[in-house]
C-alpha cells in the first residue's frame, strides 16, 4: 500500500538565498492556461465565502473569486457583470441549467468558469465538458475538479481542462472521508496531480485543508500554481451573510457563519437533504479580508527569501519538502505550555 502525506507530514527544506527582502518576491503566478493573477490565492466556490463583495475584493487584491453557483443564472450573472471589468470566477454544475448558465456567464464576460463537482474524474465531466466545447460560444477558460489522482489529472487535460482543482476530501468541513472512507492527502495529491498536469501546461490549485499560512506555502510547495481558500477567508466583512452577536455585553462576540456546500444547512436550503457530506459552524468575525490576504502574503514572501525563491516559478522548483516525524509535528507548533 502507498503512503501519502498531507501539510502537517511535512515542511520545506530552507535554502541558501540572495533575497534581499522578502518584498521583492513575486508572487505572481497562473491561475489557468490563459489568466495571470498577482498573488495565488483564490476564494472558495461557497455560499458562505464567495459572492460578489468577496469576488471583487480578491481581484482588487491580485487574487481571484469564484462566485458560486447556488444563485439562479441572473443573480450569478449579475455579480460577474457590474460595468467594472474584473478578474472573476464562476462556478456551474454538470447537470440541469449548466449549459445555459455558461452560455449567460460568458455573454457578460466572465473570464475563467469552474466546473464544481465533488467527484471531477467523471464521465458526467466529461460529457459536460464537450456540450460547453460544442455547445457554447465562449472565450472563458474551464477549471475543472475537483480530483484528487494522476489519473484524473491526465484524463482532465485530455478532455480540455485549462486549470485543474485538486483535493477530495481535505476541506475543514469536509464529511466525505468519514462517511465514504474516500479522499487523499493533500501534499501527495497534489504532487501527483502537478506531475501530470506540468505535461500539459495546465496550472494547478490545490484546494482545501489548509489552515495556516505554512500550510498555503507548503501547497504552493508541492507545485500547485495557486491555493484555493475557505476557512481561512470564512468569517471576514467580504463574505455573504449577517454578522450575529453571542453572548451579553461586555462578553458578547460577533460572528458569521460557514457552512460546507454539501452540509445539511446548505443542501436543505436547495430543497435536498440526501448525500450530506459536510457540516456548518459558526466563525469569530474577522473583519476585512485584506488583513488576511496580507497576512498570507507576508508570511509567503517569507517562505520564499528562505528558500531563495524570487518567484513562484523558482519556488516551485527550489521547494523541497522533507517528511517529519510525530516528533517533528509537537516540534512546529508552539510546545513551552
Ligand atoms: P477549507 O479547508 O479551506 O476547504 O475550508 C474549502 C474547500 O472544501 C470543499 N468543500 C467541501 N467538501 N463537503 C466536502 O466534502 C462539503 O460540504 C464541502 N464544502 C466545501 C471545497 O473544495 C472548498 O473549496
Amino acid at each position: 500500500m502507498k503512503e501519502y502525506l498531507t501539510y502537517d507530514d511535512v515542511q520545506i527544506l530552507p535554502k541558501y538565498s540572495e533575497i534581499k527582502h522578502r518584498s521583492n518576491c513575486n508572487t505572481s503566478t497562473k491561475v489557468t492556461k490563459n489568466y495571470k493573477l498577482d498573488i495565488p490565492i483564490v476564494s472558495s466556490p461557497m455560499d458562505t465565502v464567495t459572492e460578489y463583495e468577496m469576488a471583487y475584493e480578491m481581484s482588487e487584491l491580485g487574487g481571484m473569486g469564484i462566485i458560486h453557483r447556488f444563485l439562479s443564472i441572473d443573480e450569478q450573472s449579475k455579480m460577474i457583470d457590474d460595468l467594472n471589468t474584473y478578474m472573476v470566477g464562476a462556478a456551474i454544475g454538470v447537470t440541469g441549467d449548466f449549459i445555459e448558465r455558461a452560455q449567460e456567464l460568458s455573454n457578460v464576460g466572465c473570464p475563467i468558469i469552474c466546473i464544481d463537482v465533488a467527484h471531477g474524474h467523471h464521465r458526467l465531466v466529461k460529457n459536460a465538458m464537450r456540450r460547453l466545447k460544442n455547445e457554447v460560444k465562449t472565450t472563458s477558460d474551464l477549471l475543472v475538479g475537483n480530483i484528487a489522482t494522476k489519473e484524473a489529472a491526465r484524463d482532465l487535460c485530455e478532455w480540455g481542462a485549462d486549470g485543474l482543482r485538486i483535493g477530495i476530501g481535505g476541506g475543514s468541513l469536509c464529511s466525505t472521508r468519514i462517511q465514504t472512507g474516500i479522499g487523499v492527502p493533500m501534499v501527495s495529491s497534489v504532487s501527483d496531480c502537478v506531475s501530470v498536469a506540468d505535461e500539459y501546461n495546465v496550472p494547478c490549485m490545490a484546494d482545501g485543508g489548509i489552515r495556516s499560512i505554512g500550510d498555503v506555502c507548503k501547497g504552493l510547495a508541492c507545485g500547485s500554481d495557486t491555493v484555493m481558500l475557505g476557512s481561512l477567508l470564512s468569517g471576514t466583512k467580504e463574505t455573504p451573510g449577517v454578522i450575529t452577536k453571542q453572548g451579553v455585553w461586555p462578553n458578547e462576540v460577533l460572528q458569521k457563519k460557514y457552512r460546507g456546500s454539501a452540509s445539511l444547512d446548505s443542501k436543505s436550503d436547495r430543497g435536498e437533504s440526501k448525500n450530506v457530506e459536510g457540516y456548518s459552524t459558526t466563525i469569530l468575525y474577522k473583519g476585512k479580508v485584506k488583513r488576511v490576504i496580507s497576512d498570507i502574503l507576508d508570511g509567503l514572501k517569507s517562505s520564499m527569501s528562505y528558500v531563495g525563491a524570487n518567484n513562484i516559478s523558482e519556488y516551485h522548483s527550489k521547494s523541497e519538502l522533507i517528511r517529519i516525524t510525530n516528533a517533528g509535528i509537537i516540534e512546529a507548533k508552539p510546545h513551552l505550555l
